[in-house]
């Protein structure tokens, strides 16, 4: 069956969309919970909607104090490297708005990666995260999970060393274990570059037939939704 989807006519309508539904899930969960703990991907998409929740009629909605933020993949690269995840969350959002240094949960990106993945996993914990956010590459790939590689078929452990095509290559990943044991997961997909994947995706779903990465995003009880710009969306 499809995935829950909203297609938003362009890029900048994306952008509000995907923040509003984002505003509104931190607010159902500090309704219902304690703190809300997401997981932010890394790209380009994602890094506009976090400039966006960063600016001050949107942040000032926010209660920081109750937000805890994880990475669902980071760079084996240190936290002052332009292509840090890290380093890009903290740019676009973190460092505008009040959320405590606690409740920032960086993955150690210089350390050994078995090791910053073992330690990812301790600091992770048992509980689910109320929410992953998810971009998806071209070629299918969701965090640091590529097709093709073992770390993509993973059940066990929720938190992994990586390697990506795209330098640089060594990465630390959630798994689709941690991934689809999440309350919420949402993808933020953008651009006509991602269309073919996004329908190959669509069509593996349907189908059963999951080997794309970002095919088998299932939550075991938690909701998915997929939220595309008219062009990604443009072969469904
Ligand atoms: C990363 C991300 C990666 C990203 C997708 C989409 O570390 O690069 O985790 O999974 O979300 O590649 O990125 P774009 O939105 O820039 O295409």
């Amino acid at each position: 069956m499809r995935p829950a989807t909203r297609v938003f006519r362009d890029l900048p309508a994306l952008v509000e969309g995907a923040v509003q539904d984002l505003m509104a899930r931190i607010a159902a969960v500090h309704a219902t919970r304690g703190s809300c703990r997401i997981a932010l991907a890394g790209g380009d998409t994602p890094r506009q909607m976090y400039q966006r929740l960063a600016q001050p009629d949107l942040a000032s909605r926010i209660d920081w104090e109750r937000i805890e933020v994880f990475w669902s993949d980071e760079r084996c690269v240190p936290p002052t490297d332009p292509r840090s995840n890290y380093r890009m969350a903290c740019d676009a959002l973190l460092s505008h708005v009040p959320v405590p240094a606690t409740g920032v949960h960086r993955i150690d990106g210089e350390a050994v990666p078995e090791e910053a993945a073992r330690a990812y996993e301790q600091e992770l914990g048992r509980e689910p995260l109320d929410l992953v956010l998810l971009g998806m590459g071209a070629d299918g790939h969701v965090a640091s999970l590529f097709p093709g590689r073992p770390e993509a078929t993973e059940r066990t452990r929720k938190v992994v060393p990586a390697q990506g095509p795209k330098p640089p290559p060594q990465r630390i990943s959630l798994t689709l274990r941690a991934i689809n044991e999440a309350r919420a997961v949402c993808f933020w997909v953008a651009n006509a570059d991602k269309a073919d994947r996004v329908a190959d995706v669509f069509d593996e779903i349907e189908s059963g037939a999951r080997m794309l990465p970002a095919a088998q995003v299932q939550p075991a009880s938690g909701e998915l939704l997929w939220l595309l710009d008219a062009t990604a969306a443009g072969r469904l």
